[in-house]
């Protein structure tokens, strides 16, 4: 790793962050009860995250960031971020969704490398347009633990129960063992597992190719072009000499092992407030917790994890109308809600600035929950917000 400028900068960013780090109770370290090789692997992994890239590891052509932290980092690193990256595509005369071309990508980079001209270009056909804000990572290794069959278990697509709610899950095929899986990462639960993620990721964000995305992606960028701005063999992302790892693994290592955020002091309100929470519909959806599977892993064997998600994917009328992995175009995945008190602004695209604003945007499957909100006493309301800032 070069230290640029940028670099520097952000390692004094990291610093400073570690030092905030202290104040918001073990956010961004590792899980309880790993062994001291796993610790080394988080730290290793944590490494790889933080590390900026330049054009010469194979940065680019086109980008979103010059390493996960810089879009990961709020409260701590591994968190989620400021940047909200874009993604376009066009309705057809049917008003469907349709990709702008035969590559079904839909992801616009921000930034490009410099010496050619390797600026994405948006076809002036776009019509749909969508923002995306990132995921927090803390827990990320216990949601992957859960089985497929306990998300399955939650499904309802025909509303069955006659509750308003239908989700489904998404199934994608995991590019990383190629096995049918229920996707859960990702606002449209396009990924099963981390290493796909990661793989993904490092593609896609920040335009390093690697065994599992092996090819440059960079939407409007013709072909000839891209030889001149990405003359570099893929996959770009090699095993270290000295460990054999690959990036994808360490970043894989250190989300598999990240801790999830503890849930700040509850008292008596925040208590009732939990309670309304459920009675008014709100665990239809965030379903308090989930188990993972049996593991020879003792951190991971049957836990109970304390998410707030179905992991599944529902219309609650905030859709972004893009049609992307598994997920119909106004499809998202419930979000998880641990961790809420750090995470601001809220929904897939960043545009509530706050809990209650993003209660108010939920209509369609729910819509119930919304109306039973809106119902409750002043007082009743603002338990419900007490409970979630404990999140
Ligand atoms: C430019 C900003 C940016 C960079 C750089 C970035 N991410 Fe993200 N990350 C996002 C956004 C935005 C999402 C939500 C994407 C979506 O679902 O559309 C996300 C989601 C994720 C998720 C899904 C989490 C969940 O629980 O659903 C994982 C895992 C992840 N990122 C890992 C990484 C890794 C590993 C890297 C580095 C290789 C990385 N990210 C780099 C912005 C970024
Ligand atoms: C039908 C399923 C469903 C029900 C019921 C539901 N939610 Fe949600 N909730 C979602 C989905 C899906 C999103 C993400 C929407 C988006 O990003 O566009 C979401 C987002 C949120 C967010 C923002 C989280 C973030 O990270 O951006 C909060 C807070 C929230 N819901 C609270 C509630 C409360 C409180 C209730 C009960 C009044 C409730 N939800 C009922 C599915 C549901």
């Amino acid at each position: 790793m070069k230290i640029s400028a940028i670099g520097l900068a952000l390692i004094v960013f990291a610093t400073a962050l570690t030092l905030a780090q202290s104040q918001v109770s073990q956010a961004g370290g590792a899980l309880a009860g790993i062994s001291p090789a796993e610790f080394e692997e988080f730290r290793l992994g944590l490494d790889d995250f933080l590390e900026v890239e330049a054009a010469e590891e194979g940065l680019g052509p086109a980008f979103n960031g010059t390493s996960c932290a810089v879009c990961h980092n709020v409260p701590v690193i591994g968190g989620t971020g400021t940047i909200a990256e874009l993604r376009a595509g066009r309705r057809n005369a049917s008003g469907e969704f349709e990709t702008l071309d035969g590559t079904g990508e839909t992801l616009f980079h921000l930034f490009s490398v410099p010496g050619h001209s390797c600026q994405p270009i948006l076809p002036a056909d776009a019509t749909v347009f969508a923002r995306r804000v990132p995921i927090p990572l803390f827990g990320a290794g216990l949601v992957e633990a859960i089985p497929d069959e306990t998300i399955r278990a939650l499904e309802d697509p025909t509303d069955r129960n006659g509750d308003g709610v239908s989700g489904r899950a998404g199934m994608v095929v995991d590019v990383a063992s190629g096995e049918h899986r229920v996707g859960r990462f990702g606002w449209k639960a396009q990924h099963a597992t981390l290493l796909s993620f990661s793989g993904d990721a490092y593609r896609n964000e920040m335009g390093i190719t690697n065994d599992l995305f092996p090819l440059e992606a960079a939407f409007g960028i013709p072909a000839d072009r891209m030889r001149l701005c990405d003359p570099f063999p893929d996959p770009e992302d090699k095993p270290d000499p000295r460990t054999k790892r690959r990036g994808i693994d360490n970043f894989t290592s250190f989300m598999r092992l990240l801790a999830p955020i503890p849930r700040s002091g509850v008292d008596e309100t925040a208590r009732q407030g939990e309670a309304i929470f459920a009675a008014i519909g709100c665990t239809a959806c965030h379903v308090p917790s989930l188990t993972t599977g049996p593991s020879s892993h003792p951190v991971f064997d049957r836990k109970i994890v304390a998410l707030f998600s179905d992991l599944l994917l529902h219309e609650i009328g905030t859709g972004d109308g893009i049609r992307q992995g598994p997920a119909e175009a106004n499809e998202i995945r419930t979000p998880a809600l641990w961790g809420l008190r750090h995470r601001r602004p809220l929904l897939h695209d960043g545009s509530a600035g706050t809990v209650e604003e993003a209660i108010r945007r939920h209509g369609q499957e729910a819509a119930l929950a919304r109306r039973g909100f809106e119902r409750l006493s002043d007082a009743e309301r603002e338990a419900v917000l007490s409970f979630l800032r404990t999140l």
